[in-house]
């Protein structure tokens, strides 16, 4: 081997040493990859490179928003804790205190019925009638009253459907009853919020608080003892609870059954989350759209279980519990004698004593 050719074969071999160290020491083929050379190793753009699984997946558990190219970017959340919380407590406690308080009100009204047994109008029935309401105010009563039942056990099917029904009807038939039921539930919602306009508008005059309210309140309405009639206007304190709750409870839940017909329009809670800190509630007034739906739902069942136990028991002391009561809503006409003890006052203006038709 010459000179020339040892020289040559030594600069080859150093040359290959050289380009192996570098090699192994950066660890890659592509020493001149632009990308390495400006992030310091993680990959351009929005994606997490070489942050490790374990935080990926940390990130995504705890509702991080990735980028999606649909246009719903709500889809950039993989998981979304809260829901595991609303689902838990919607088929937990919300069920379960539910079914306790409508079957509560239940009992508690069989209790007062056997103990009371029916209200019977003291002086007897005169055989005279009064009109108590005409055929609009027992139009708007009625709209608002079928509506309520037809949406309160559609609503409580919802919930409670698939433990009760499902069983003995069998999927089909259950799932069936279950679809038309959700349709119901939708489209008889805006008669319910008609009907709601109309006693609103109809009965608001005789539903404003005043002094012989507190009276009533203190004897209990005479419910508890026979022969005591604390005089009433046109609606008693009893029944202007009712109203009232009947009117706020039925926007309300009209406003969130709403925010659920057309899901992400209508976001509340956190507007009113805010406004009930003022008063040191320490909501939270951070929340995302699906959160926003989320309390939508516990509000609108939390209101639907008050006014289905309040309804239970006005539809007894209308009915079973009260004799004469039903007519006022029926035909329209009450007797004298039930109009003089429950709502003298109410009668006195209608009809003065002294005038034709008063003894
Ligand atoms: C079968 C069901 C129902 C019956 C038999 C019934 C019967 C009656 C009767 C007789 C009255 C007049 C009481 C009076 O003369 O002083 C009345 C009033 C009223 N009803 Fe009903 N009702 C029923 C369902 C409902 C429902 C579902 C609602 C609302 C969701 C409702 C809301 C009202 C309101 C706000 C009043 C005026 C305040 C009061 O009297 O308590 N009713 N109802």
């Amino acid at each position: 081997m010459t000179a020339w050719l040892k020289k040559s074969v030594s600069i080859a071999l150093f040359a290959a040493a050289a380009l192996i160290a570098a090699t192994a020491l950066s660890g890659s083929f592509y020493l001149d990859n632009p990308a390495s050379a400006q992030t310091s190793g993680k990959v351009p753009g929005q994606t997490l490179g070489a942050t490790s699984d374990s935080e990926l997946w940390r990130a995504i558990r705890k509702g991080k928003q990735g980028n999606v190219s649909i246009q719903d970017k709500k889809a950039g959340v993989m998981i979304q804790s809260e829901g595991e919380s609303w689902r838990s407590i919607r088929n937990g406690p919300l069920a379960t205190y539910g079914a306790w308080a409508v079957i509560g009100v239940i009992a508690l009204l069989a209790l007062f019925f056997t103990f009371r047994g029916r209200i019977r109008v003291d002086a007897g029935l005169s055989g005279q009638t009064v009109e108590r309401f005409n055929a609009t105010e027992r139009f708007a009563h009625w709209l608002v009253a079928n509506s309520f039942i037809v949406l309160a056990l559609t609503g409580l099917n919802l919930l409670y459907g698939r433990y009760v029904l499902k069983s003995f009807l069998g999927p089909e038939i259950f799932s069936t009853l279950t679809q038309l039921g959700k349709y119901a539930h939708n489209y008889v919602a805006f008669a319910f919020i008609l009907g709601l306009v109309m006693i609103l508008v109809l009965w608001i005059k005789d539903n404003i608080p005043n002094k012989q309210d507190l009276t009533w309140l203190a004897k209990g309405g005479g419910l508890f003892t026979s022969g005591s009639h604390p005089p009433a206007k046109r609606f008693n304190a009893g029944q202007k609870i009712v109203f009232w709750l009947v009117v706020l409870g039925g926007f309300s839940i009209s406003l969130s059954g709403i925010a659920l017909l057309f899901p992400f329009k209508i976001e509340m809670f956190a507007g009113t989350f805010a406004i009930l800190n003022i008063f040191g509630f320490g909501l939270p007034t951070e929340l995302t759209p699906m959160q926003e739906m989320q309390y939508s739902q516990i509000w609108h069942s939390i209101v639907a279980f008050g006014l289905i136990v309040l309804i239970i028991a006005h539809i007894y002391i209308a009915t079973i519990g009260m004799e004469g009561a039903y007519d006022a809503m029926g035909t329209g006409q009450v007797d004298r004698n039930w109009a003089k003890e429950h709502h003298r006052l109410w009668v006195e203006r209608e009809e003065p004593p002294g005038a034709p038709g008063d003894d």
